[in-house]
């Protein structure tokens, strides 16, 4: 049974575009259901600090007061800590945050839970907060939890002592990077109910439905089998509603579950702001020795992050900045270390990348610092240490397949012209180009390896339609197109045929979380092992049913053709003589990301099974009287191994680009004693479409043999190479070293001096 290759590569429209655009798309916030009640988080105000009572004496006469729930509530483990056992669902002893929940305020309307949580008075003792990287690094007494070293990971290869000594140039440089907040445009949100059987389902606003399940479970006491997770249309993520949802869902869930009602809960925009994950602060050092002819010998690189109040996922974070430390480049002799420090912060978390855009940033400003003290272009330097096919790694792992880098960096900079690149600088306005290499492990690599798994069901109907759930989720980024167009080439039936339902975690196995850049990589492998098991079925049924050999069937388009005597059948009529000759109609289909070589101790080997590579160059003017840089124009080239939807990509690098921008330039994250001051978007600068400047996407496909159909992440790839390349354009515009993010116009004014 052969099948047509037509639908992989076709630029579908979005399945949610209709009712995103039109308004039609029902959010948690639209949603209302009989009976239901409203919570709002009850959390400190202090940054750290041990907690000493709670009053609800001035809330409880109010006649929209309910209930108020604390620690002491929680039937099961107080525990909600994604990876490390750090964080309690709710605080009861210590308050480690502005923003550290206390309690639980549940009201007869959303306004008057929000209000009345605000009266509830919370008695803390302070104690004296830590707020940077470099105080909770040298604390020696008053840690934040056992210790304020939150995780750690590291490489050790070679012998980069002996490999300083042969070389030539050894260059050190310090670079920083700031917060991000998500600011996804629908805030957390969920509504938990009650089921007949004491069980709990919840709806909401999630990108790891099985996290949720896990968190409620655990907290409530309840088996996974009574807990059903649906994920309601999400209005953006971006890694802010990995972890989080575990925490406002099970408090949900506790207050429905005493109360025996629907609870809502969605966190306004400066609650969402204050409480909730960000991308993590770095500071890294970089100490890089090269031949006389620019080749990297040994690397000394060391990374810090704040890790705020609790560890969330800083574990992946630390974990993936360190296998990327120093980018897609060949290197023998390197040691990394990569530590996260607690400090009383909002914890830092998942955030497109997952520490990538840091090391990025911290491994492309090095390449043209070297660059720079070697005179040589950074291009050149780049093309002489990129990693090809059979070579290896900074890790060790040996590429053999689907190393798309070099032709990233070769076809932007032919789109660019880098070699004819207009320089001209007159007084007042300066021009710079910036170049940009990454490479990005795709899923979750070997310290997540055990969860790399993901499940989809496909079930036909008797009329020949076909319904498929999958195990990971839609948060924006274009998931249920590719999932409708991947299915349909598996089985050969065109995709009008089929309908993507909402993830629910009763219809597939635990699929991990949706997170990593993996859905096409995860659900399309898992869609394809589905279609192995269910073609066999249909090709016995349509030979049983035309009367000729399973060699002379076809399914094309939704057709299914003997080659014999050109005989064809509908779909429609093969699934209704499935159903009728008592044949499967459903199928699980699963893949798990292949065994890895890796050694935990010194953090080497194969660190993931494949990567996607990019390539970005930005071209920046710079106003020199004003301070203001502008982003004229990014050429974006990114390895994706297969376009599965060209649009989508497009869609994602544009997208992806456009918030590198922003952490590049606009987003000015400012934090006054624990307490978030850029709370909205007056004082917190998104770019707008008027920002961005012009984005030219250039699609390489190297293809990699375990992807499906050669496919392998976009998501994360498209915001890594972004700030680095706008920083190394703004170095190349002033002849200066920028070292740390956002470029401000304060920064461009001290730059350039009088
Ligand atoms: Mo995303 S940082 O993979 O949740």
């Amino acid at each position: 049974m052969s099948q047509s290759t037509q639908i992989i590569g076709q630029r579908l429209k979005r399945l949610d575009a209709r009712g995103k655009t039109t308004g039609e798309t029902k959010f948690i916030t639209d949603i209302k259901v009989e009976n239901m009640l409203h919570a709002a988080p009850v959390y400190s105000k202090v940054a750290y600090g041990k907690l000493l009572g709670i009053n609800t004496d001035v809330v409880e006469n109010d006649p929209d007061f309910v209930a108020f729930f604390s620690a002491k509530d929680i039937p099961g483990e107080n525990q909600v800590g994604v990876i490390l056992e750090d964080q309690p669902l709710i605080a009861e002893n210590i308050v480690r945050y502005v923003g550290d929940s206390v309690g639980i305020l549940v009201a007869n309307t959303a306004e008057a839970a929000q209000r009345l949580s605000k009266l509830v008075s919370v008695k803390i003792e302070a104690f004296t907060p830590i707020f940077s990287i470099d105080e909770s690094r040298d604390a020696k007494e008053n840690l934040i939890h056992d210790t304020n070293l939150a995780c750690q990971h590291q490489v050790k290869r070679g012998d980069p002592e002996k490999a300083f000594a042969e070389a030539v140039h050894v260059i050190e440089a310090r670079f920083e990077t700031p917060f991000q907040e998500h600011y996804y445009l629908e805030p957390q949100g969920c509504i938990a109910f009650v089921t007949p059987a004491g069980g709990i389902e919840i709806l909401g606003s999630i990108q790891c439905p099985f996290y949720v399940q896990k968190a409620v479970a655990k907290a409530l006491d309840i088996p996974f089998s009574k807990i059903r997770v649906e994920q309601a249309p999400t209005g953006g993520a971006f890694g802010g509603k990995e972890d989080i949802p575990s925490e406002t869902c099970t408090r949900a869930a506790l207050a429905a579950l005493i109360l025996n009602r629907p609870i809502k809960m969605v966190y306004n925009r400066i609650t969402d702001i204050q409480l909730t994950s960000k991308r993590h602060p770095f500071q890294m050092h970089y100490k890089v020795g090269v031949s006389k002819t620019g080749k990297l010998l040994a690397a000394k690189i060391k990374l810090e992050e704040n890790a705020g109040a609790y560890a969330t996922l800083s574990s992946v974070v630390s974990y993936r900045s360190a296998m990327q430390a120093l980018g897609p480049y060949v290197i023998d002799n390197i040691s990394v270390e990569s530590n996260s420090y607690y400090t009383n912060l909002p914890p830092t978390g998942a955030f497109r990348g997952f520490g990538s855009p840091q090391a990025a940033f911290g491994h492309e400003r090095m390449m043209d610092v070297i660059a720079t003290e070697l005179d040589m272009d950074p291009i050149e330097l780049r093309l002489i240490n990129i990693v090809k096919l059979d070579t290896h790694t900074l890790t060790g792992h040996h590429l053999k397949s689907s190393v798309g880098a070099e032709e990233t960096l070769k076809t932007a900079a032919d789109a660019c012209d880098w070699n004819h690149r207009e320089m001209s600088q007159d007084e007042r306005w300066k021009t710079g180009y910036g170049v940009s290499l990454i490479h990005y492990g795709n899923c979750l690599g070997a310290a997540g390896w055990f969860m790399d798994g993901s499940g989809v069901k496909i079930k036909l109907h008797r009329d020949g339609s076909i319904s498929v759930a999958f195990g990971l989720i839609e948060m924006g980024q274009g998931a249920l197109t590719v999932v409708q167009q991947m299915t349909a080439e598996a089985l050969g039936v065109e995709p009008g045929r089929i309908t993507v339902l909402p993830t629910d975690t009763d219809q597939v196995p635990d699929s991990g979380p949706s997170v990593a850049s993996r859905n096409v990589v995860m659900t399309g492998n898992a869609i394809r092992n589905a279609a192995a098991k269910l073609l066999p079925v249909l090709k016995e049924a349509a030979a049983e049913l035309m009367q000729c050999d399973l060699n002379e069937i076809v399914l094309e388009q939704g057709k299914i053709s003997n080659i014999r005597n050109s005989e064809m059948l509908s779909f429609s009529e093969l699934s209704n003589y499935l159903y009728l000759s008592n044949r499967p109609m459903d199928v699980l289909g699963w893949w798990h990301v292949p065994e890895l070589d890796y050694d935990a101790e010194n953090g080497t080997g194969e660190a993931y099974f494949t990567y996607s590579y990019a390539t970005q160059i930005a071209r920046v003017k710079i106003d020199t009287y004003t301070g203001r840089v502008m982003v004229d124009k990014i050429w974006a080239s990114h390895d994706v191994g297969k376009a599965i939807n060209p649009a989508g990509l497009e869609a994602q690098i544009e997208g992806g680009t456009a918030q590198g921008i922003g952490w590049a330039l606009t987003e000015n994250f400012k934090v006054v004693e624990g307490e978030v001051v850029t709370d909205n978007l007056t004082t917190y600068l998104l770019p707008t479409a008027l920002d961005v400047g012009e984005i030219e996407s250039i699609l390489v496909e190297d293809p990699e043999p375990e992807g499906p159909w050669g496919a392998k992440g976009i998501g994360e790839p498209a915001i890594i190479p972004t700030a680095a390349a706008i920083a190394n354009a703004v170095s190349n515009a002033l002849g200066q070293s920028v070292a740390q993010i956002p470029i401000i116009p304060e920064h461009i004014l001290e730059m350039v001096g009088d």
